[in-house]
């Protein structure tokens, strides 16, 4: 495949025998790569946002594993199978919504458990370049199989930040938005800004700028009266090129039940519901490591409840009533009857259940 200019866009680098992380919180005014050599920073990283999104935390995992081991086998080259679970009950603690997160966690302790090498770095290194080179080709062959379902020129709408920055590259949500673009099927993509962390107006924005695809930044509380009246004007035949009707709304996912139900950044659900209100589609794109059938359904799934600082300020200003109190959910459940797709790398779900979740993941 040649270079393109979402390749540009690495959220980690493994460079010299350490991993670097580009430090999101930071995007899209400095772009800075932090390097990290121990696993208690690697973790700190992903609870405090250094980097973010589902697969991308847990390909992150996957090298922190990598520098993990190659400390305790260095230290105790007897003991470091039994000495490194304390890292990896580390790494687990960092985020609890994310299934990418324990999906990579979960693989390498069952490597390490039966790994029997002269040197074993070398093949667990060579396990999360694996893992990181196969989430780059799930998401463009979701890619594809996404944007084949748009069938006509339209505009998106999409939440939070589901690019190459939340995933090995590409993107998931915003890869069918790529792909679907190269395809001239969206004219224009309209991101949410999503509060408190900005994942909208600062990184799919700036992603979607660097790949020169039209975007416009909307204030969450913007989504139904555009989605509205760009109907209406469709409807009055008023519309030019530049100004199609909203048709999908395309998002991500941080874990997907057996179900079909669907854990997503807050706000997701809301968009779900106006989807449907407004008759328009609902997809969701997420790679077969974001499915986690021990989950029968959404309610059962951990949702992050963080800082009630992320919400009370911004920017590092205070911005709420001094004495409120806050709220600050980090994701919420879409039902699988809002959902109009599930878009993985093995197939695609249309109006997802039970059963039709057991049959993908049965032939996956
Ligand atoms: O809190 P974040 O930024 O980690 O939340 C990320 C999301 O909710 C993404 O939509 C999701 O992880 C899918 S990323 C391909």
């Amino acid at each position: 495949m040649s270079t393109q200019a979402y390749d540009a866009i690495k959220p980690f680098l493994w460079q010299d025998d350490c991993l670097q992380l580009l430090d999101q919180r930071l995007l899209p005014d400095e772009f800075t790569y932090i390097r990290l050599n121990d696993v208690q920073a690697i973790a700190q990283a992903i609870t405090d946002m250094v980097v973010r999104g589902a697969p991308a935390i847990g390909i992150t995992a996957a090298y922190g594993i990598v520098v993990a081991a190659r400390q305790r086998f260095n230290d105790d080259p007897i003991n470091w199978k039994e000495n490194i679970e304390a890292d990896l009950q580390i790494l687990a603690q960092s985020r609890p919504t994310a299934v990418n997160l324990f999906w990579a966690i979960d693989l390498l302790r069952e490597v390490i458990k039966s790994i029997d090498v002269a040197d074993p770095i070398a093949t667990l290194l060579s396990l999360a370049k694996k893992i990181h080179q196969d989430d780059i080709d799930a998401n463009v062959k979701m890619g594809e199989l996404g944007a084949s379902l748009i069938e006509e020129p339209c505009a998106v709408l999409t939440h939070c930040n589901a690019g190459a920055l939340a995933t090995g590259g590409y993107g998931t949500a915003l890869g069918v938005i790529r792909s679907a673009f190269k395809h001239k099927k969206i004219s224009h993509v309209y991101a949410d800004e999503t509060r408190p962390w900005l994942q909208g107006a600062r990184l799919s924005a700036w992603e979607m700028v660097h790949d020169d695809i039209p975007v416009s930044v909307l204030v969450e509380g913007a989504a139904a009266h555009l989605i509205k009246t760009s109907q209406l004007k469709q409807d009055k035949a008023e519309q030019d090129k530049t100004e199609q009707a909203i048709r999908w709304i395309i998002v991500g996912s941080d874990r997907i039940a057996a179900n079909g139900d669907v854990a997503n950044k807050i706000g997701t659900y809301a968009l779900a519901i106006l989807a449907r209100y407004h008759g328009i589609k609902f997809m969701v794109v997420a790679p077969t490591t974001t499915i986690d059938m021990n989950i029968t359904c959404g309610d059962e799934i951990p949702i992050e409840e963080r800082s009630t600082e992320e919400v009370l300020t911004c920017s590092g200003k205070t911005v709420a009533a001094r004495g409120a109190q806050a709220r600050n959910p980090a994701f919420d459940v879409t039902p699988a009857e809002l959902v109009d797709a599930i878009v993985t790398e093995k197939g695609v779900v249309l109006k997802p259940n039970l059963d039709k979740m057991q049959r993908l993941m049965t032939n996956a």
